[in-house]
C-alpha cells in the first residue's frame, strides 16, 4: 500500500479548493509542479542500502575506468522489505535504472545479462512501481533533481540532478531542461481540470481565462525548451549521453535469477513525458495515425500508473474543443485562445523537431530511430499535423490565418 501524498513542502496557490487538492493528490498530481513528485525526491535510502549509495555516487568515475561491471556483479540483493514508502521505491528504482542501464551499455559491447544481484531487485520493484525495468523518464527526471536553494522555485537556475551515467554539464542540463518543463507545465494540469469543470457548469468567462492561462504556460515552456543548447552540447548529447539511455539491444536482455527469457523494452525519451500528452488530452488533440497512435499509446506504460490515469480521465471527461466549436458564434474570443494553445503547442513540438534533428540526425546522419525506437523524422512531422490540425476556422474565409503551410488539415470536429 503506497502512501498518498496530500501535504507538500510547494506553496499552494491560494484559489485553489481543498477538494480540488485532495483530487488531484490522490492522481499523483501535485497542483504546483505537476508530475514531479509532491515532495522532493529522495537524496539517499535508508539503512540496509548503503552498498547501492556507494556505488550510486561512484558510476561516473566507474564507467570511466571500466570498473562498473564487475563492482555490479559483487552485489548481493538487499532485504527489500526495509523499503517502506513510494518515495524510498523511486529512489531505489532511480539507482537501480542508473546501475540496470550503464551495465548494459557501459562497455565495449552491450551485455546480454543482468546480474541477479540488480535484476532480481529490479524487477520486483518495478513490479510494485508498475513500471518496466528500465531507465526511462520517470526516474531519470521526474525523480532525478533537488533545489539548490530550497525556499526558491523549481527553474533551471535552481536545481541540481541527483544521479548521471558519465556525469558533466551537458548530461545534467539536458535531464534539468525536462525537469524545469515539467514544473512550468505543472500548472497547466489543474487548470485542465479546471476547465473542464467549468464546461460542465457553462461558466464560459471562467473558462477563457482558463484556456488562455494553458496558451501562456506552453509559451513559457517552450521558452525552457529552447535553453537546451545553452549547456547541452549536441556533440557530447549524441556520443556521450544518449548512449546510456537507449532500448534493450534487439534480441532482449536476460535479468538473471528473474526468467531465462530475454526481455525488451524501449529505452528512455520525453515521449514519456506525461505532460505533453495531457495537453493533447485536454485540448482535445488526436493522435490516429498508425504510427503515432500506437507509440503515444506504448509509452503510457513508461509512466507512473496514477499519471496514466490522470491522462485517461481527461480523455474521458468533457471536451473543452466541442465546447468551444459549439460556442464559438457567441463567445468567439474563447476561440481565439483555443488557437493560440494549439498554436503554441505546435510551436514547441516544431522547435522539438529541430532540435532533435540537431542533436540526432546531424551527429549522425545514417540514425533514423529515436531512443524510444521511432522512425523520428517522420514520426515527429506528424505529430505536429496532427497538432496543427486542430485549429478551429474562425469563418469559411478565415483559413489563410490559420493555415500555416502545406499539410494543415483543419479538423472541424
Ligand atoms: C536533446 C534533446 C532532445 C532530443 C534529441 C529529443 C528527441 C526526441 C525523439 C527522437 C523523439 C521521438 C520518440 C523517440 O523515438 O524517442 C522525441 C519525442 C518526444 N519528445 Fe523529445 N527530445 C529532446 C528533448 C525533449 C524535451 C526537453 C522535451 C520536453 C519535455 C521533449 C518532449 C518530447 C515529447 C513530448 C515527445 C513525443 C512526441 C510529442 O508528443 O510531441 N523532448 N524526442
Amino acid at each position: 500500500m503506497y502512501i498518498i501524498q496530500t501535504s507538500s513542502k510547494f506553496r499552494k496557490p491560494a484559489d485553489l479548493n481543498p477538494q480540488l487538492i485532495r483530487d488531484l493528490a490522490f492522481k499523483g498530481v501535485d497542483p504546483v509542479h505537476g508530475f514531479l513528485p509532491a515532495e522532493e525526491p529522495l537524496e539517499c535510502l535508508p539503512a540496509g542500502f548503503e552498498a547501492w549509495e556507494r556505488i550510486a555516487a561512484e558510476v561516473p568515475a566507474l564507467l570511466m575506468v571500466s570498473k562498473l561491471r564487475p563492482t555490479l556483479e559483487k552485489l548481493r540483493p538487499p532485504d527489500l522489505s526495509r523499503l517502506e514508502n513510494e518515495q524510498q521505491l523511486r529512489r531505489a528504482m532511480l539507482l537501480l535504472s542508473v546501475f540496470g542501464n550503464a551495465y548494459v551499455w557501459g562497455g565495449e559491447k552491450p551485455a546480454t545479462t543482468i546480474p541477479q544481484g540488480i535484476a532480481l531487485p529490479w524487477w520486483e520493484i518495478a513490479e510494485k512501481l508498475r513500471r518496466p525495468p528500465i531507465a526511462a523518464y520517470a526516474s531519470i527526471v521526474l525523480d532525478n533533481w533537488r533545489r539548490l536553494e530550497p525556499d526558491k522555485p523549481v527553474e533551471l537556475d535552481n536545481i541540481a540532478t541527483l544521479q548521471l551515467f558519465l556525469g558533466g554539464l551537458d548530461e545534467r542540463w539536458f535531464y534539468l531542461t525536462c525537469v524545469a518543463i515539467e514544473a512550468k507545465g505543472g500548472p497547466v494540469l489543474r487548470t485542465l481540470v479546471e476547465a473542464q469543470k467549468a464546461v460542465v457548469e457553462k461558466r464560459v468567462e471562467f473558462l477563457a481565462g482558463q484556456i488562455k492561462k494553458i496558451a501562456d504556460l506552453l509559451v513559457e515552456m517552450h521558452g525552457i525548451l529552447l535553453r537546451i543548447s545553452e549547456k547541452c552540447d549536441p556533440y557530447i548529447y549524441y556520443h556521450r549521453v544518449r548512449p546510456f539511455l537507449a532500448g534493450w539491444p534487439e534480441l532482449g536482455v536476460i535479468y538473471e535469477g528473474v526468467s531465462e527469457k530475454p526481455q525488451k523494452f524501449v529505452g528512455a525519451s520525453a515521449a514519456q513525458s506525461s505532460l505533453i500528452q495531457s495537453l493533447d488530452a485536454g485540448l482535445g488533440i488526436k493522435h490516429q495515425r498508425e504510427e503515432t497512435q500506437s507509440f503515444l499509446q506504448g509509452m503510457r506504460s513508461y509512466m507512473p500508473p496514477k499519471h496514466r490515469q490522470f491522462i485517461a480521465a481527461l480523455e474521458a471527461g468533457p471536451s473543452l474543443r466541442q465546447f468551444v466549436l459549439s460556442s464559438q458564434q457567441n463567445y468567439p474570443t474563447l476561440c481565439d485562445f483555443y488557437n493560440d494553445c494549439i498554436r503554441n503547442l505546435n510551436n514547441f513540438r516544431k522547435t522539438h523537431s529541430s532540435i532533435a534533428a540537431n542533436y540526432i540526425l546531424r551527429q549522425a546522419p545514417q540514425q533514423t530511430r529515436g531512443t524510444g525506437g521511432t522512425n523520428f523524422v517522420h514520426f515527429l512531422k506528424t505529430v505536429e499535423k496532427e497538432t496543427k490540425a486542430n485549429l478551429i476556422a474562425r469563418s469559411p474565409l478565415d483559413t489563410k490565418s490559420i493555415d500555416e503551410g502545406p499539410g494543415c488539415l483543419l479538423r472541424k470536429q
